[in-house]
């Protein structure tokens, strides 16, 4: 049975909640499945696929999250992975916004999103 990791990053639970549902759909097929804290998730090399989740606040991933990838990079770059981002909007939706996103080009003061999943590989370099 193939073993799954999925480690999660919350500041209130509701990405634990949001781990929770997704573990259930790899048990039901079959999957052997821990659903851990990412800040307390250890042998991270003994799974064969890991999915890691963060939410977002003020527009910043959890810092665990960001810890994780930092500490496992070496191993996650050599297994299947998933990303998987709880928050209130990935996007402002704005037109101006969406170009932006489309293009890099910066867009005028005001209009910026916080969260563009773009934004998302920056967390690396903190
Ligand atoms: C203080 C606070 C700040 C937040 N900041 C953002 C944000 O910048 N962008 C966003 O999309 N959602 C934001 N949210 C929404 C959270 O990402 C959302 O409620 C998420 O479900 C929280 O997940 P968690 O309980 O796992 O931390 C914020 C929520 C709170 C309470």
């Amino acid at each position: 049975m193939k073993k799954v990791l999925i480690a999660y990053s919350t500041w209130a639970g509701a990405t634990h909640e949001v781990a929770n549902e997704i573990g259930k759909v790899f048990q039901a097929n079959l999957f052997d499945v821990d659903v851990i804290a990412a800040n307390e998730s250890k042998s991270v090399d003994t799974y064969d696929v890991i999915l890691f989740g963060t939410s977002i606040h003020a527009g910043q991933t959890v810092k665990s999250f960001r810890q994780f990838i930092k500490q496992n990079i070496d191993i996650l770059i050599k297994k299947p992975t998933a990303l998987f981002v709880v928050c209130a909007n990935m996007m402002n939706d704005s037109e101006e916004a969406s170009v932006s996103s489309a293009t890099g080009k910066s867009p005028r003061k005001g209009s910026r999103s916080r969260n563009e999943i773009s934004n998302l590989p920056c967390c690396l370099k903190k």
